[in-house]
């Protein structure tokens, strides 16, 4: 065996790669729950690119085939609805794994120096990720895939001068069609993915670059030990390895269990109007996007005008990619920030779980109005950061990870 690998190794970095990325990657002691999340996120995209291959062997891409081609998976195909499930459900739990991951950022100030590439990494990971489970939802051409599709995309329309040969140019059809469906289905199962694996293999180069933040936001290579290694280092594999195996497992039950025994959620992880195939003549009564779509959704119908509502949208997610130049704190961790950082957390995380909440319901005159708040302090939470990261006062950082 070991002469295999120096064979190998003479001619290509292996052993080089697991000593710099996995048994010589030393990484804080004291991750917590948090960190379980970046792993997970791995898993979950694995989980999707696997199943989704095996999607595809039986999935016809056109207006005429798709809905029943997935009737056909979930039917006849030998283990075709556990395969779709998983897939349907993993797309769920890819969006609450990243955004547990992202809430991890926010909260330790991961996102800061020297790890800004690492975040603006991980919002484009974000970005084709909505753009990949958009185009995975037009798919099984159901009434929810369909209308939701031609909301979005007409939503390019508010754009001016180019807005109609946009949303034509998008469609490739005058309306959502099959033309539509099949370019969708291209983008869905190889060009994003390759988009998404390469930002993930950029992310965690970048990461591994500079090492991983911990709870404390202490920095770990200013102690080391007479071999160079940081003394609040461990070793990533074994120790890490196997932490992380424990959070897959955990998540494997909690997983297994929404696959087998609620897959539809109630209508939130299937919608069920999904159920009907799409009609172009019949829109559904209440159309909504599925749920980790709907704080942006909600923002969106929070403004009457659709050109400024769009504009809203987008500079509610293009805001985040500049967030580590908001954050004027001398210190990382919200452990040691002021009282200021923390209500500004604590309301911004309220404020988007209640926008995603009442994207979800149907409008309401009370519900534009608490929407309208709630937009009001996503953004105050950003736009005020320069200040109140700089005026508060911070507490004193330990030298050393605690814990
Ligand atoms: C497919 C999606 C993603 C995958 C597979 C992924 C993977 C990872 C992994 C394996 C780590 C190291 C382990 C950990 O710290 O949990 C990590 C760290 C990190 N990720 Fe991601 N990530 C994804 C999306 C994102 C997104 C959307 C963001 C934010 C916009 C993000 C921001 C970060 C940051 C800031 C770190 C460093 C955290 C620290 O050191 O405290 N990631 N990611």
């Amino acid at each position: 065996m070991s002469k295999l690998m120096r064979w190998v190794d003479a001619r290509f970095p292996a052993s080089k790669l697991v000593q710099d990325h996995l048994t010589q990657y030393y990484a804080p002691r004291n991750f917590n729950f948090f960190y379980f999340f970046g792993s997970l996120a791995l898993l979950v995209l694995l989980n999707q690119i696997l199943t989704g291959i095996w999607l595809t062997m039986n999935f016809t891409p056109s207006a005429e085939e798709a809905f029943a081609s997935v009737e056909y998976i979930m039917r006849d195909v030998e283990y075709g609805w556990i395969l779709r499930y998983l897939h349907s459900t993993g797309a769920s739990a890819f969006f609450i794994v990243v955004y547990l991951h992202m809430f991890r950022g926010l909260l330790y100030g991961s996102y800061q120096k020297p790890r800004e590439l690492v975040w603006i990494f991980g919002m484009l990971i974000y970005l084709a990720l909505m753009a990949e489970a958009f185009m995975g939802y037009l798919l099984p051409w159901g009434q929810m895939s369909y209308w939701g599709a031609q909301v979005i995309i007409s939503l390019f329309g508010a754009i001016p001068v180019i807005g109609g040969d946009l949303t034509q140019w998008i469609r490739g059809d005058y309306l959502v069609s099959g033309i539509t469906l099949n370019r969708f289905f291209a983008l869905h199962v190889i060009a994003l993915p390759i988009v998404i694996l390469g930002l993930v293999v950029l992310h965690i180069l970048a990461l591994h670059e500079v090492g991983s933040n911990n709870p404390d936001g202490v920095d770990i290579k200013k102690f080391k030990d007479e071999h160079g290694k940081p003394l609040d280092g461990i070793a990533f594999h074994p120790y890490y390895t196997v932490k992380d195996l424990v959070g897959v497992v955990v998540f494997l039950f909690v997983f297994s269990a929404v696959v087998f025994f609620y897959p539809e959620m109630g209508g939130y992880f299937l919608e069920k109007p999904n159920f009907e195939q799409a009609n172009a003549f019949k829109t559904p009564e209440h159309i909504a996007p599925v749920w980790y779509f709907t704080p942006f959704y909600a923002i969106l119908r929070a403004i009457p005008d659709k050109l400024m509502g769009v504009i809203a949208m987008g500079s509610a997610i293009a805001i985040l990619f500049v967030l580590p130049w908001l954050d004027r704190s001398p210190v990382k961790s919200m452990r040691y920030k002021g009282w200021l950082s923390r209500i500004a957390l604590a309301a911004f995380c309220v404020a988007f779980v209640i926008l995603g909440y009442l994207g979800v319901q149907a409008p309401t005159p009370t519900g534009t109005v608490v929407s309208r708040i709630c937009a009001v302090v996503y953004f105050a939470y950003f736009l005020t950061m320069p200040f109140y990261t700089r005026l508060e006062k911070t507490r004193p950082v330990p030298e050393r990870v605690t814990g």
